[in-house]
């Protein structure tokens, strides 16, 4: 392996750069290769001369470990395979990813990503006949053959800092507070920060929810003495047959949105509660990593290069049990992670008392 390419793919999380340098200094010091820095993602490669600078350990000062996004940039629309056209339709131009690829003499290529990128990567490396390995980021953590994504552990960590900051105020003017948090179609962040946070009522998109049973939960928290209450509702939480609430946010994308508000709203009129909503936003994304997502960043980078090294491509880092270990991409399900509602967080939120929003 004398020369491999690194990219960060999809929307950005805490814990990038950490990933990038730990492939850098691996690639390096580790087997004397040369890395290059693929730029803005495919969309980079679509461009001509094709958009990558040469990383060395010169560009690794002490801060970049620290930074939140992507030193690289990234993009999180655009699929190659279905590029936007500018006339409405779409356009197959994986050949030119492919050949940007090509341009760069890469040995192999190392792609960040989540589970949506993944699949594009995948499939370019594959039609391009190029060694590929994945790392696996994405605040949702919701990629499948690894128990802990790049970014998922700061996201959650903003979360709850956000709910420490929302239970004093709640509690001074006697408010139920509703946190909307990122997650896209699974509740991990929602479950994780609820917990930790001290949520009374955790909403997720595996379960929609009953407005009955999150207000009497509430109701209950009252009579119990407590003047406020904190309700964590993932951004693609649904009241049972309505469906999640998304929007046009502009960029050629849907963005889901609007679930806090919507339950808070209801909440609101079913308890005459004083109701506040707070949405979170890319607030999750920003920001500097936590120590774990700096760990599991490293310890990706490393693993990712080994692999690469001894030729052991079309294969997904991952986290499992306390260690780095790996999967064919072939033998991945081809859906996302979602939350296991008989699993850990589930059964620790149920045995805490904290509605889930079923009966
Ligand atoms: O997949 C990560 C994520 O932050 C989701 O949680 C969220 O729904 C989406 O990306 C937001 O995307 P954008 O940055 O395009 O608004």
């Amino acid at each position: 392996m004398k020369r491999l390419g690194v990219l960060t793919s999809g929307g950005d999380c805490a814990g990038l750069n950490a990933a990038i340098r730990a492939v850098v200094k691996r690639a390096i010091t580790g087997y004397g290769a040369e890395v290059v820095g693929i730029l803005q993602g495919t969309k980079g490669l679509m461009e001509r001369p094709v958009m990558a600078r040469p990383l060395d350990l010169s560009v690794f000062t002490g801060d970049i470990l620290r930074q939140g996004g992507t030193m690289l940039g990234t993009v999180n629309t655009g699929d190659p395979f279905a590029f936007p056209d500018g006339q409405g339709g779409f356009a197959d131009r994986s050949d030119e990813v492919i050949d940007g690829i090509r341009q760069l003499g890469l040995d192999a290529l190392i792609g960040i990503g989540g589970d949506g990128s993944m699949r594009i990567l995948r499939r370019l490396a594959d039609q391009g006949g190029l060694p590929f390995v994945g790392i696996p980021k994405t605040i949702d953590n919701d990629v499948q053959g690894t128990e802990l994504c790049i970014g998922y552990h700061t996201a959650v960590a903003t979360a709850v800092e956000a709910l420490d900051r929302l239970q004093p105020t709640a509690a001074s003017h006697h408010r139920v507070m509703v946190l909307e948090v990122m997650g896209r179609d699974a509740g991990h962040i929602a479950l994780a920060a609820g917990i930790a946070g001290g949520a009374d009522v955790v909403l997720i998109p595996e379960i929609p929810y009953d407005l009955d049973a999150v207000t009497a939960k509430l109701t209950t928290v009252a009579q119990e003495g407590r003047n406020h209450a904190l309700v964590v509702c993932a951004e693609a939480a649904a009241e049972d047959g309505i469906g999640r609430e998304s929007f046009a946010g502009g960029g050629g994308s849907a963005h889901i949105g609007g679930a806090g508000q919507a339950v808070g709203t209801k909440i609101a009129e079913a308890t005459g509660a004083d109701v506040r909503v707070t949405v979170l936003g890319h607030v999750q994304r920003g920001g500097m990593p936590t120590s774990v997502d700096r760990l599991l960043a490293s310890a990706f980078g490393v693993h990712a290069v080994d692999l690469a090294a001894a030729g052991h491509t079309g294969r997904l880092v991952g986290w499992r049990d306390g260690d780095t270990f790996d999967t064919a991409l072939d033998d991945l399900p081809a859906d996302s992670r979602v939350v296991d509602l008989n699993g850990s967080q589930a059964r620790t939120a149920r045995g805490l008392g904290i509605c889930l929003g079923d009966r």
